[in-house]
């Protein structure tokens, strides 16, 4: 297992290319199960959770190749294995979205439930509820979800009480092989939704309203195979403007897309941070001090809760007082505990964090707990006075492609030792 290592308090300069977004590339690959052939994607990142998501689809029966570095090719003529395990799902959630795309195609699912995780319980109520609003049975037997669906599915009104994302998807995918309408009410909005939906139109698929709230997906009876690109990661973007507003400097961020950080960017800017967008071209550094802020996580185009932890490591340079409220998941301050290792002040109530910026942070041995505490732990890393070693950095290998690499190229002093 391997630790990273930062010595900080240098700040960056330079160059970094954007991966593809994870969060947009996982749905993208669960949606060649839809149909027979050869599905080509571009911009594909190269990380842990897409090696997972690709085990998981050949135990289905697709075979895959790269035939250059980020352009994955998916077979999917012999589709014919229906469950996901135990075993892949607690590794990886996102592995529910299989759920839908099996469905519609073989009309048999068999999906572990994923059980709680470092975020939250994050149930999976919504893919259920809207499955069986469109015709599914479901069974729960031995931590599985049994779905079955005689003849094809049938659209039909879903309402979402909260905007899931990855339920989003899942209704989008199961939706554009039912028979007749589907109207998706609270439908997520985030841009890897309008991803999915641009590779769904150009397999053939009938859906109205990307970008807003309530999506219609006239269903067909065949779906063909097609060339995607996966968007680029807006928290990637995001983490490194965080990084750059901690320990100092001025980076340019290539293949990137502004656009989709709206209220990240407006809060960058109110921090001090100053930041120019030109097309996929992002540029953001800091020459004075930086500001607090508050921050409250929401659904696109809101506070993305992804981007919550890294934002938490930046105001602890701050010497200002911030209000964190993490709204979409229960449990997201597990970043806190290591922080406060660091000489973070921050006091948790509830769904709330208190932060007291104290101007400087100082290098420890922590841990990370999940993948986003993980980023806030090198956030914070490349900014402290000393050395910061941070163990458990398989969490970061699931979401972020050679990020100590990246950061060493801007002249972060970061490397990897064995555990
Ligand atoms: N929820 C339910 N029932 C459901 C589904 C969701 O109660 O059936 C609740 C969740 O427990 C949570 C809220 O609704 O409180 C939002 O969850 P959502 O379904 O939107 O999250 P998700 O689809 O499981 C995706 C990303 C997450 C990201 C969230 C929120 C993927 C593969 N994952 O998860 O990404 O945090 O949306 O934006 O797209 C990450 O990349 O680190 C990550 C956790």
């Amino acid at each position: 297992m391997d630790k990273i290592i930062i010595e900080g308090g240098r700040p960056l300069h330079g160059e970094i290319f954007v991966s593809g977004a994870k969060n947009a590339a996982l749905p993208l690959i669960a949606a060649t199960l839809l149909c027979p052939g050869e599905h080509t994607l571009y911009n594909v990142p190269d990380l842990k959770d897409i090696r997972t998501i690709l085990v998981l689809l050949e135990t289905l029966g697709i075979t895959y190749h790269y035939p250059e570095p980020h352009t994955l090719v998916i077979n999917s003529d012999h589709v014919e294995g229906y469950e996901a395990s135990y075993d892949l799902v607690k590794t990886m959630r996102a592995s529910v979205l299989v759920l839908g795309p099996l469905l519609a195609r073989l009309g048999r699912a068999r999906v572990s439930l994923p059980g709680g995780c470092a975020i939250g319980a994050r149930p999976i109520n919504f893919h259920m509820q809207g499955l069986q609003k469109l015709g599914a049975q479901l069974e729960l037997e031995a931590g599985y979800v049994d779905a079955s669906v005689k003849g094809r599915l049938q659209g039909n009104t879903i309402y979402f009480d909260f905007p899931s994302v990855t339920g989003t998807e899942n209704m989008l995918m199961a939706a554009s092989l039912a028979q007749g309408k589907t109207i998706i009410k609270n439908a997520a909005k985030e841009p890897e939704i309008g991803n999915l939906i641009d590779m769904l139109t150009a397999m053939g698929a009938k859906i109205d309203g990307r970008g807003g709230d309530i999506l219609v997906i006239e269903g067909v009876a065949e779906l063909k195979p097609a060339a995607t690109t996966i968007i680029a990661d807006r928290i990637e973007t995001g983490t490194y403007i965080a990084a750059v507003g901690a320990a100092g400097g001025e980076l340019t961020l290539r293949n990137c897309n502004p656009a989709h950080l709206p209220s990240f960017l407006e809060k960058m800017r109110a921090v001090g941070i100053f930041i120019e967008e030109k097309d996929t071209v992002l540029v953001a550094g800091r020459s004075g001090p930086i500001k607090s802020v508050d921050i409250k996580t929401m659904p696109y185009p809101g506070f993305p809760t992804d981007l919550q932890a890294q934002i938490m490591a930046l105001m602890t340079c701050t010497n200002g007082l911030s209000v964190i409220d993490e709204t979409i998941f229960e449990n997201r301050f597990m970043h806190v505990a290591e922080l406060q290792r660091m000489g973070a002040d921050i006091r948790v109530e509830g769904g709330r964090a208190i932060v007291a910026g104290t101007g400087m942070l100082t290098g420890a041995q922590v841990m990370a707990t999940d993948l986003r505490a993980s980023a806030s732990l090198v956030v914070a890393g490349v900014a402290a006075q000393g050395v910061t070693t941070i163990s458990r950095v398989y969490h970061l290998d699931r979401g972020y492609e050679r990020l100590d690499e990246k950061l060493r190229q801007v002249g972060a002093k970061i490397w990897r030792e064995k555990e």
